[in-house]
């Protein structure tokens, strides 16, 4: 996907509000430990963690914009550009490629008609790959959302799935 076009807003102060009180809950000279909830606060509000946004949260702790970026790369809950309704997160690490994670992919974006790492045209689904996700006795795995894990997903149960999330409201 793109970058959207449209101007960065800077972060309100209602969410400068919300970054406080996560601050507080550290030793004032480790304020620092709060980047991740800082992160997290930006995506419930934005759907996603833009550059500029990181830059906000590592003026605001006083850290070095590169150790904020190092946080959103290493974990891929933090979505780095925009994504859909439903992301879609696969595990392809080995104990899920031994028990076809690869194919449950290759299945999902054949249905959806993305690619890995694509939105679908109507913004309902993101689809990507994913490292482990520790669960490996219930592979293939996948995880909706950031929240809700799917486990031994046959295509039929992909299918039944994808169904029913495209019928949510
Ligand atoms: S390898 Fe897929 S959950 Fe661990």
């Amino acid at each position: 996907m793109n970058q959207p076009t449209t101007p960065h807003v800077p972060l309100a102060a209602a969410t400068l509000e919300r970054f406080a009180r996560e601050v507080a809950k550290f030793p004032a000279a480790q304020k620092q430990s709060a980047v991740m909830a800082c992160l997290s606060i930006v995506q419930q509000e934005r759907g996603w963690v833009s550059r500029e946004s990181e830059d906000e949260v590592a003026a605001y702790l006083g850290m070095a914009p590169i150790a904020v970026y190092e946080v959103t790369t290493f974990y891929n809950m933090y979505n780095q550009q925009p994504v859909g309704k439903f992301k879609i997160n696969v595990c392809t690490n080995l104990p899920c490629q031994l028990r076809d994670g690869q194919q449950a992919l290759a299945h999902i974006c054949k249905k959806l008609n993305v690619a890995v790492g694509g939105t679908t045209a109507d913004g309902q689904f993101t689809v990507q790959q994913s490292e482990c996700l520790g669960a490996c006795a219930d592979s293939p795995v996948m995880l909706i959302n950031d929240r809700e894990m799917i486990s031994f997903m046959s295509n039929d149960r992909i299918d039944d799935l994808l169904d029913t999330l495209a019928q949510a409201k």
